[in-house]
């Protein structure tokens, strides 16, 4: 339960006003979200897919941003089309929204195809991106452009 200043319980009254003003907080915070970004990035921020490390992967890669964000991307591979596909960040919502893009465009998809991905086919697939996180679109396809290469170092030894 929230407390007061002086540490004691909310009265009810006091609860309710404190839920509102945590609901309007929120409602700002979303609404000046939409103003910033497509409701495709917002959805892939808020509900991202593919996410997570995995266990054996045929190949991955992992880059640190010049943000100081860091992205990985973890693939299976199986008859050169991109099976499973996963990927992990401790970035922003962007990143996030940009990894689990990629590996939705990617899964399925031929590996030397995949390999071809663009910032752009990134940032079209989410509706646009502003300026200062159109380098989170990048992060993510040269990081899965390492994983892809990662694998393809394994296939030849
Ligand atoms: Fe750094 Fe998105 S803010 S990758």
């Amino acid at each position: 339960m929230a407390k007061n200043r002086e540490g004691a319980d909310l009265t009810s009254e006091e609860d309710a006003r404190f839920d509102k003003v945590v609901n309007d907080i929120q409602a700002a915070i979303e609404k000046e979200a939409e103003i910033l970004y497509s409701k495709k990035v917002i959805m892939e921020a808020n509900t991202p897919q593919n996410v997570g490390r995995m266990a054996k992967p045929d190949g991955a890669g992992a880059i640190t941003g010049p943000c100081g964000d860091t992205m990985e991307f973890y693939l299976k591979v199986k008859d050169r089309i991109i099976d499973q596909i996963s990927f992990y960040t401790d970035g922003c919502g962007t990143t996030t929204a940009c990894g689990s893009m990629t590996t939705k465009l990617v899964k399925g998809m031929d590996f030397q195809e995949a390999i071809t991905l663009t910032n752009q086919d990134i940032i079209k697939a989410l509706d646009g991106l502003p300026e200062e996180s159109l380098h989170c679109a990048k992060l993510a396809v040269d990081t899965l452009q390492k994983a892809i290469r990662n694998y393809l170092d394994g296939k030849e030894e």
